[in-house]
C-alpha cells in the first residue's frame, strides 16, 4: 500500500514536474501559449516534420522510425486502430518533444453507418439533418482512433459531367454553403476536444468543381467577381462557421494552381477572413505543380506552395526534401515557417492530441441502432420525386396483390452506398430489394428479376426473365442508374443517359402497360429523353448509403412523402451544359414561345436569342424541383415594406397551405434578383428557404427575414456592396418561375 503511495506521489510530482517545466504541456493554460512554448522548443527540423503529411502503406520500422525522429506531422489512411496506437504511441512517448499525430482520413457521408452521398444529403434541404448525419460519422470514426475528416466538399458543381458532383453540395453558393456548415458543425460539435468529434476540412480550395468540360482535374478559370460571388461563398461560410482545416485543389485557377495560389491562399483566406487554422495540400498537389508548368522542380514548388500558405503537403514530400535548404537560404523566412507550423499545432491543441491518454478502447462491432435511424432519415428526406403520373405512388398494399422487384440495381449493396465508402461494410447494406420482401413479402408476392449483369452491361440476355416477372406482377418497381463506379474522384463522364442497354429494358417493360416505377439511384443528375415518357413515376434517391433501401420502400408504399428537391439542375441533354438557375439573362434571353423544341431535331432557326435549335432552353428538372404525395398551395406573399434603406430589416412572409391528402413536409425557397446594378447579377439567387411538415389541410405562415448583407455582392470596384435600386422577390417551390409567386422591392441608401 505505502509503494502504491508513494509511486503515485512520485507520478504527480514528475507530471507538475513536466507540466511546469514544459508549459506546452499544461492543459490549463491558453492554447496560443502552449504554441508559442512548444515551438520555442522545435528544430528547424522538428517544424518541417509537423508540415509532412504520409500516406500510411504499412507498420514497418522505416516507418515507425520516421515519427521517432519528429519527421511526421500526419497520416492519412490509416485504417486499423492498433497500427494507429503504436504509431500514436512513438510520437509521444519516443518522439523528442512528444508531438502527436493527427490521422486524416475520408469520411465523406458518414463511416460504417453510409449516408447518402452529399449531393443526395444536401437534395434534403434540412441542415439539421445533414447535421446529425455528420455527427454519427465523428462519432463513429472516433472510435477509430481518426481525428481529422477530409470533408465537406463544397465546391460549387456546375457540371454533371464531373464525377466529383456526387461529393459535392451541389450547384448554389447558399444551399452548398449552408449545407457545408451544418456538415461541420455536426463533424467538429462544440468542441474539438470532445471524444466524439473530430476536426473538418473544407475543400477544395478553390474553384475545382468548375473544371473545363467536367473533366476531373481540369484547368479552371473564373474571373474575379465570379469566383467571390460564387467560389469563394462556400468556403467563406465555413470559415466563419469555425472549420479547423482547408484542403488545396489540384486545378490550374487562372494560371496559377490552387496549391501554389497567393491570391486565394495568402490574400483571401488568411488577410481577408483571418483563417488561422491548417491548409494541406490535396494528394501529391505540390509536387504536381511541377507539371502544371508552374514550378521547375520540388525545390521551386515547396517554395511556392509554402509562399502562398499551404500548411501541410499530403505525400509528395517536397517540404521534407526541400524546407530545410530554402529556410536556411532565407528563402523562405523563418517566422512565417512558425506561422505555419503554428496553424498545425493549435489544430492538435484543440482537439485535445495533447492531452488525452491514447483511445484503446474496442470498437463496436455493430451500427447503433440510432445512428441507422439518422441514416434512414437522411436517406429518406434526400429522395426526390420528379414524376408520379395520376398519382401511381404511393402503392397500397390493399390494392395489388403482386409486385416485380427489377433492376441491377434493386439488391446491389455496394453500388448503393456509392463513391467514397472506404469503411462501410456492403453487409450492414439494406438493399430495396430486402427492405420490401421484409416489410411487405408476408402481405404481397414478391417476384425479383435483376434483368442486367451490370447497370453498365449491355447484354439484353436478362431481358426476357424480367418481362416474364413483370408480366405477373400488379406493378412493376424497376431499379435502374449508376453503380458507384460512375461517379466519384476521376469517373466523369461525357453521355448522361442511363448507362448499358437500361432504356432498352424501360422501352421493353413499358409495353406491358403496368403501372411502371422507376427508382433511380445516381451519383449525379442523368438525362432521360423520352424515357420519362414509358415510366409512370421517378424517385431519384442518388446513392442512398446503408439504409436506402428502407428509406425506398417507405417512400414507395406512402409510409413518408418525398420531399427531397434539386440541390443541381437536370438538363434535358448533355450539350446544355453548364445548365445552372442562377445564370446571367444575357441581352438576348429567350423568352417562352420560343418552347417546344423537340429534342434533337434542328426546327425553325428564328429568333436571335439564346437557346439551342434542337433542345429547348429550359433544363429538365429545375434546382430547388421535387413532387409530393400532397401539394401544397402558396398565397398572400407580403413584404414589410416596398421601399427599404441599408438599415432595414425586410420581413417576407407567405401563406402555404396543405393542400392534399398526405401529411409531408415541404421546403419553401426565397429567391431575389437584383434588377440592375454597376456589374450584371444573376436572374435569381436563393437566399433563404424552409422546411416544414404540414398535415393535411393544414396552412402555416411561413416568415423570412433579409438584410442589407442579402443584397451584396462584389461590384465594379471589386468591393462587397449592396447598391439601391429595385430587386424582385419570388417565393415558392423551386426555381421555376411558374412554381414562385413574385413581389418587388426597392433599395435606397438612406
Ligand atoms: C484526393 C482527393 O481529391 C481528396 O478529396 C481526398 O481527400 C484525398 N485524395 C485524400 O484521400
Amino acid at each position: 500500500m505505502k509503494t502504491q503511495k508513494l509511486l503515485l506521489l512520485i507520478f504527480f510530482l514528475n507530471t507538475t514536474y513536466l507540466i511546469f517545466s514544459q508549459p506546452y504541456k499544461n492543459p490549463n493554460i491558453n492554447i496560443e501559449k502552449r504554441i508559442n512554448d512548444l515551438l520555442s522548443r522545435m528544430t528547424l527540423k522538428e517544424k518541417i516534420g509537423q508540415m509532412q503529411q504520409y500516406n500510411f502503406w504499412k507498420l514497418d520500422d522505416a516507418t515507425l522510425k520516421k515519427v521517432t525522429e519528429g519527421k511526421v506531422g500526419s497520416f492519412l489512411n490509416a485504417s486499423n486502430k492498433k497500427d494507429k496506437i503504436k504509431l500514436q504511441k512513438a510520437a509521444i512517448e519516443k518522439s523528442r518533444l512528444g508531438i502527436p499525430l493527427i490521422f486524416g482520413r475520408d469520411v465523406i457521408h458518414g463511416y460504417k453507418t453510409i449516408l447518402p452521398i452529399p449531393l443526395g444529403e444536401a437534395a434534403t434541404w434540412n441542415p439539421e439533418l445533414v447535421k446529425k448525419g455528420a455527427e454519427i460519422a465523428a462519432q463513429e470514426a472516433t472510435e477509430n482512433n481518426i481525428n481529422w475528416t477530409f470533408a465537406p466538399m463544397i465546391d460549387i458543381a456546375r457540371d454533371p459531367r464531373w464525377g466529383r458532383i456526387a461529393e459535392s453540395c451541389g450547384e448554389d453558393p447558399f444551399l452548398a454553403g449552408t449545407i457545408g456548415a451544418a456538415m461541420i458543425k455536426g463533424f467538429q460539435g462544440n468542441n474539438l476536444n470532445d471524444n466524439s468529434t473530430i476536426a473538418a476540412c473544407a475543400k477544395h480550395y478553390v474553384g475545382y468543381g468548375a473544371a473545363e468540360g467536367g473533366r476531373d482535374y481540369n484547368t479552371t478559370l473564373i474571373p474575379e467577381r465570379e469566383l467571390r460571388n460564387v467560389y469563394l461563398k462556400t468556403f467563406q461560410t465555413a470559415v466563419n462557421s469555425g472549420v479547423a482545416t482547408l484542403m488545396s485543389a489540384f486545378n490550374d485557377l487562372n494560371g496559377v494552381p490552387a496549391s501554389g495560389n497567393k491570391f486565394t491562399l495568402k490574400k483571401i483566406l488568411r488577410n481577408e477572413w483571418n483563417f488561422n487554422g491548417f491548409v494541406v495540400s490535396d494528394w501529391e498537389a505540390i509536387s504536381e505543380m511541377i507539371k502544371h508548368g508552374f514550378a521547375k522542380d520540388g525545390n521551386e514548388a515547396a517554395f511556392k506552395a509554402v509562399d502562398a500558405g499551404v500548411n501541410m503537403e499530403m505525400v509528395s514530400e517536397n517540404y521534407a526534401n526541400y524546407l530545410e535548404k530554402l529556410i536556411n537560404s532565407h528563402k523562405v523566412n523563418g517566422r512565417w515557417i512558425d506561422t505555419l507550423v503554428a496553424g498545425i499545432l493549435r489544430i492538435k491543441f484543440k482537439l485535445g492530441l495533447f492531452d488525452t491518454p491514447i483511445n484503446s478502447k474496442p470498437v463496436s462491432e455493430f451500427l447503433p441502432a440510432q445512428n441507422k435511424q439518422i441514416a434512414k432519415s437522411i436517406a429518406t428526406e434526400s429522395i426526390v420525386m420528379l414524376q408520379n403520373k395520376n398519382n401511381t405512388l404511393p402503392l397500397k398494399v390493399s390494392e395489388i396483390n403482386s409486385l416485380a422487384v427489377i433492376g441491377p440495381l434493386a439488391n446491389s449493396p455496394k453500388a448503393q452506398m456509392g463513391t467514397w465508402t472506404l469503411d462501410g461494410n456492403p453487409k450492414d447494406v439494406i438493399t430495396p430489394l430486402n427492405a420490401i420482401k421484409s416489410e411487405y413479402g408476408k402481405k404481397l408476392k414478391i417476384y425479383y428479376s435483376k434483368a442486367m449483369e451490370s447497370p453498365r452491361s449491355t447484354n439484353k440476355k436478362l431481358f426476357k426473365k424480367a418481362i416474364q416477372t413483370a408480366k405477373k406482377s400488379d406493378a412493376v418497381l424497376l431499379f435502374l442508374g449508376e453503380d458507384e463506379e460512375l461517379s466519384g474522384e476521376t469517373h466523369c463522364r461525357a453521355f448522361l443517359n442511363l448507362p448499358g442497354a437500361q432504356e432498352n429494358l424501360i422501352i421493353k417493360l413499358s409495353k406491358l402497360n403496368k403501372p411502371l416505377i422507376l427508382i433511380i439511384m445516381a451519383g449525379r443528375p442523368l438525362t432521360f429523353g423520352n424515357i420519362t415518357n414509358k415510366v409512370n413515376s421517378i424517385l431519384y434517391a442518388w446513392h442512398p448509403g446503408t439504409m436506402g433501401g428502407e428509406a425506398i420502400s417507405d417512400i414507395i408504399f406512402g409510409k413518408t412523402s418525398p420531399s427531397g428537391k434539386l440541390p443541381v439542375t437536370f438538363p434535358r441533354t448533355v450539350g446544355q451544359i453548364p445548365l445552372y438557375y442562377n445564370h446571367k439573362n444575357t441581352g438576348r434571353p429567350p423568352s417562352p414561345n420560343q418552347l417546344g423544341r423537340v429534342l434533337g431535331t434542328p426546327v425553325n432557326p428564328k429568333g436571335y436569342a439564346s437557346y439551342y435549335l434542337d433542345v429547348d432552353y429550359t433544363p429538365a428538372y429545375y434546382f430547388g424541383y421535387g413532387e409530393s404525395y400532397s401539394s401544397f398551395n402558396y398565397s398572400d406573399l407580403t413584404l414589410s415594406k416596398k421601399i427599404i434603406d441599408f438599415n432595414d430589416t425586410l420581413k417576407v412572409s407567405v401563406i402555404v397551405k396543405n393542400t392534399g391528402k398526405y401529411k409531408a413536409k415541404e421546403t419553401i425557397q426565397l429567391y431575389i434578383r437584383d434588377l440592375y446594378a454597376s456589374v450584371t447579377r444573376p436572374v435569381k439567387e436563393l437566399k433563404r428557404f424552409k422546411k416544414a411538415e404540414f398535415i393535411p389541410g393544414e396552412t402555416k405562415t411561413i416568415h423570412f427575414k433579409l438584410t442589407v448583407d442579402d443584397f451584396k455582392f462584389y461590384d465594379i470596384n471589386m468591393k462587397y456592396n449592396a447598391e439601391p435600386g429595385d430587386f424582385v422577390l419570388f417565393v415558392g417551390s423551386s426555381a421555376n418561375d411558374k412554381d414562385l409567386l413574385k413581389s418587388n422591392f426597392t433599395l435606397t441608401k438612406y
